[in-house]
């Protein structure tokens, strides 16, 4: 536990997170439950939502559920509300991701990523609406620098995330009145993920893209689990239709104006 919140600011709320197995949405749900919510996650995989509810113990719980499946996501909402109550928080983080140059990838290929980080964040949020306290819920979709930054072999995620976060600013102004607040964290490389560990392989690709963050250092997923306990708690309760970036400064970083010698 990072320590840097009250041990029970979360007690008693009860928080839904699509996508949470592993990396940082997992690490999202540890800390929301160290910090008192109960908390209910759904994957693709039975394997995975099994060990994910045995790591987080106490009234953890989950259920499979493909984002792209609507049903099957109303279905988990709908039991993570018979199980705990009414939900106060959401978190849409589910994603998949490869490298492919754009002339080489398959529509099909296109449409998959769109399917699950885009279509999937509207299933989830959408799925999940009927469902939230109100007022008091907090929604959160898990975005990334691609969604603002172009990046070569990332068409698919660069279209998809840039849908989710104007996607969220909609969500931001429909729901503001009923008190629901609904914002995004836009990751930079995260070091402690699988994900990251294919897409920068090499130590030699690990250091370029280092040399590009001011801070010099990749992210840890409890970085942005902590951002995801503000935004999510009453600590965020004046910020709705946010894209809140924790890359270490990669972004001014990389736009930056080299000069001298
Ligand atoms: C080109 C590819 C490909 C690749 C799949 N496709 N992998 N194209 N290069 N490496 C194409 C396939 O050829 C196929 O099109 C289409 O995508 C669907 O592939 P399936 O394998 O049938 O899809 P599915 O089983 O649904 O799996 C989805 C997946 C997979 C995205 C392809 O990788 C997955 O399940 N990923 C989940 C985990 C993950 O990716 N995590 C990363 C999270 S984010 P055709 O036309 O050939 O049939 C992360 C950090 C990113 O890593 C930070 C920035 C966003
Ligand atoms: P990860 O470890 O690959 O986790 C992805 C999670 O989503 C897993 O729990 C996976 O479980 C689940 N999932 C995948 N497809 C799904 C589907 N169709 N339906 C339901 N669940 C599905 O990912 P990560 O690297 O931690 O990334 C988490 C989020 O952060 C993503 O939105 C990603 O784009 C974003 N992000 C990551 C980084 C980074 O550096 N890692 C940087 C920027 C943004 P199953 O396989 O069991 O379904």
């Amino acid at each position: 536990m990072s320590g840097i919140y009250r041990a029970d600011l979360l007690a008693g709320k009860n928080a839904f997170l699509a996508g949470a197995t592993s990396g940082i949405n997992l690490a999202i749900a540890r800390r929301f439950a160290e910090l008192g919510a109960k908390v209910f996650i759904i994957s693709r995989s039975q394997d995975k939502i099994d060990a994910a509810v045995a790591a987080l113990g106490g009234d953890a719980a989950g259920q499979v559920a493909d984002v792209r499946d609507y049903e099957a996501v109303e279905n988990a909402v709908a039991a993570c509300e018979a199980a705990h109550g009414p939900i106060d928080i959401v978190v849409s983080g589910a994603a998949g991701n490869f490298l492919a140059p754009a002339a080489e990838l398959s529509s099909k290929g296109f449409r998959t990523v769109i399917d699950i980080d885009l279509v999937g964040s509207f299933n989830v949020l959408r799925a999940a609406y009927p469902h939230l306290r109100r007022p008091g819920a907090a929604a959160l979709t898990i975005s990334a620098l691609q969604s603002f930054m172009p990046a070569r072999q990332q068409v698919h995620a660069c279209a998809a995330k840039a849908g989710i976060d104007q996607m969220m600013r909609c969500l931001a102004l429909e729901w503001g009145p009923q008190g629901i607040r609904v914002n995004s964290i836009a990751p930079g490389p995260i070091g402690d993920t699988e994900g990251m560990a294919r897409l920068t392989p090499t130590p030699e690709a690990q250091e370029r893209l280092t040399a590009t963050i001011p801070l010099r250092r990749y992210g840890e997923s409890s970085d942005i689990a902590d951002l995801a306990v503000y935004l999510c708690s009453e600590a965020g309760r004046n910020v709705t239709g946010a894209l809140m970036v924790s890359d270490g400064g990669q972004t001014v970083g990389g736009s930056a104006i080299e000069m001298g010698q």
